[in-house]
């Protein structure tokens, strides 16, 4: 069996970030079942998971009711209120998770360095059954769009957990 040359088992904490455009809709989502797979699991020790927008036009507010109500619907409570990335996001997270090619287009804008343009990915990426290559904005769409995003990030969130526990290389690169 090889072995894996960086040992993820051994970093004493796994920083996570979800960044989507607003902050109101994908992103908190994410964040909200990563924490329960993390919690469900009983790695709250290892993990720290936060989420934050592009634009900072809904800063200070809490999720969109329609995405909290989806989101109760199916289990999930969602706390977080809505903040803009800062500088310090990019040196203080290991991995910054885009939900779409636009957000990953302006996440690399914004990277500072080469070492913080690694830490750049898709949500997508992390699929396991899901043959998708974004989390589609809901925003001015209806309620299918946001019970779609949540079937894309349990199984996106399912994936990266996996990945971070059983491989050293991102998937799909
Ligand atoms: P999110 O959705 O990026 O998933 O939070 C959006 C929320 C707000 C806006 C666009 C998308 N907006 O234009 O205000």
């Amino acid at each position: 069996m090889a072995v894996c040359p960086i040992s993820i088992t051994f970093a004493p904490m796994k920083r996570i970030l979800f960044i989507c455009l607003g902050n109101i809709c994908r992103s908190p989502m994410a964040e909200t079942i990563m924490k329960k797979i993390v919690d469900e699991m009983g790695r709250n020790q290892d993990f720290e998971i936060d989420s934050a927008g592009l634009i900072s036009y809904h800063e200070g507010e809490g999720a969109d009711p329609r995405m909290k109500a989806h989101a109760s619907r199916r289990g999930y409570r969602i706390t977080h209120l809505s903040r803009p990335i800062r500088e310090r996001d990019f040196r203080h997270f290991d991995l910054i998770i885009g939900m779409d090619d636009s957000n990953i287009d302006r996440l690399k804008r914004l990277s500072p360095d080469l070492e913080t343009d690694q830490k750049i990915h898709r949500m997508t990426d992390f699929c396991i059954e899901k043959v998708v290559d974004h989390v589609p904005d809901p925003y001015y769409g209806g309620s299918q769009g946001f019970e779609n995003v949540i079937d894309i990030l349990e199984d996106a969130c399912q994936g990266l957990f996996q990945w971070i526990n059983e491989s050293c290389t991102p998937p799909n690169s």
